[in-house]
């Protein structure tokens, strides 16, 4: 863990990222393997910054890892999430210490801009080069992926694309970079709808969908193709092409999850006025496509010149409470690195 015996302290940021081809079910949920493959943007400025340091010394009330979220100790389940995924890490490294981690997130609470894709992307960093891991970014993103499966793309900047894998043990279950962060101004407009915590999480959402949606099957088959249109589009910078594609994925995982039994439906009524705001921007000759995650947010994907038309659309729709311009950012990256 460290050439002079002195602990190492890495400190890691990763920005979030949004799914314009959605992962919406596993192939195995031990590995957290995706179904599917899918295709996604990272975020500039939101994100996670997280510093590990394993060591024999770490202060924690029952001598497990010291976890903190935005300085003060992290909820149960956070903590319990970031200490199993830390095990994998002392697992391959045969580092048998416990660690201190120190989250901070600068993604607003309650956006629906899927703070846990950052957040393991930095946290698979910081703890593989805590450890004395030099891991190459395909092998940090299918480490990441073991902690949430969005995360897997946050490794890696601009748009990205999440391949789903044939291998049994998911090492080819990694992302990619398609095109990197300055190479296209786009920008990613939230209007957010709701402030409450979502319903139901989204591995315990795919599972239900995957084991009683009739549209399951269906949605399985659709992916490949919208995954070459939006490679094609991307590659071309063609931004209708990539945002009629990230509609019809985003509309079919919702499709597939309302099918569910029981079923399952992320939408509130200002979501559906904030698609109508989408579509009257569009027939009146803005570029504007938009995509929703496992919650009520609508995200909206235009040129950056085109943002200061839609941010007010959006921002005056009813039921919007806040509106966030979002640019694309650059992959996880070291920040610091200290013996202490
Ligand atoms: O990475 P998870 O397990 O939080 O799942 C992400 C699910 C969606 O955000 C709805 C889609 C996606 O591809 O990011």
């Amino acid at each position: 863990m460290s050439i002079f015996g002195l602990p190492l302290s890495v400190t890691a940021r990763a920005g979030t990222n949004i799914a314009l081809v959605k992962y919406w079910g596993k192939r195995d949920a031990a590995l957290n393997l995706p179904a599917t493959g899918s295709l996604s943007l990272t975020l500039a400025n939101f994100g996670s910054e997280t510093t590990v340091r394993f060591a024999p010394d770490v202060q924690s009330p029952d001598g497990g890892d010291r976890i903190t979220l935005d300085g003060a100790p992290a909820p149960a389940r956070f903590a319990e999430r970031v200490s199993r995924f830390l095990d994998l890490i002392r697992h391959e490294s045969r580092v048998g210490l416990p660690a201190e981690v120190a989250t901070h997130n600068s993604v607003p609470t309650a956006a629906g801009l899927a703070s846990s894709a950052a957040g393991f992307a930095a946290l698979a960093l910081a703890a593989s080069r805590a450890a004395g891991m030099n891991l190459a970014p395909a092998e940090l993103s299918a480490l990441a992926r073991q902690g949430s499966g969005s995360a897997a793309r946050s490794i890696f900047g601009g748009f990205v694309e999440m391949a789903a894998g044939t291998q049994r043990n998911g090492s080819d279950a990694c992302a990619q970079e398609l095109l990197p962060a300055g190479a296209w101004d786009v920008r990613l407009v939230v209007a957010i709808t709701s402030d409450a915590a979502k319903a139901i999480g989204s591995s315990e959402a795919m599972e239900r969908t995957a084991k009683t949606s009739p549209f399951y099957a269906g949605w399985l088959q659709a992916v490949p193709q919208d995954l070459i249109a939006a490679r094609a589009a991307v590659a071309a910078q063609d931004l209708a092409g990539l945002g009629s594609v990230a509609e019809r994925s985003a509309m079919r995982m919702h499709a597939c999850a309302m099918a569910a039994d029981p079923p399952i439906l992320y939408w509130n009524a200002a979501t559906l006025v904030a698609m109508e705001t989408v579509r009257r921007l569009r027939a009146a000759g803005t570029e504007a496509f938009f995509t929703i995650d496992a919650g009520p947010h609508v995200k909206v994907l235009c040129a950056a010149r085109d943002a200061e038309l839609v941010e007010p659309a959006l921002a005056a729709t009813p039921g919007v409470l806040r509106t966030l311009v979002l640019a694309p950012g650059p992959g996880a990256e070291v920040v610091r690195e200290e013996r202490r």
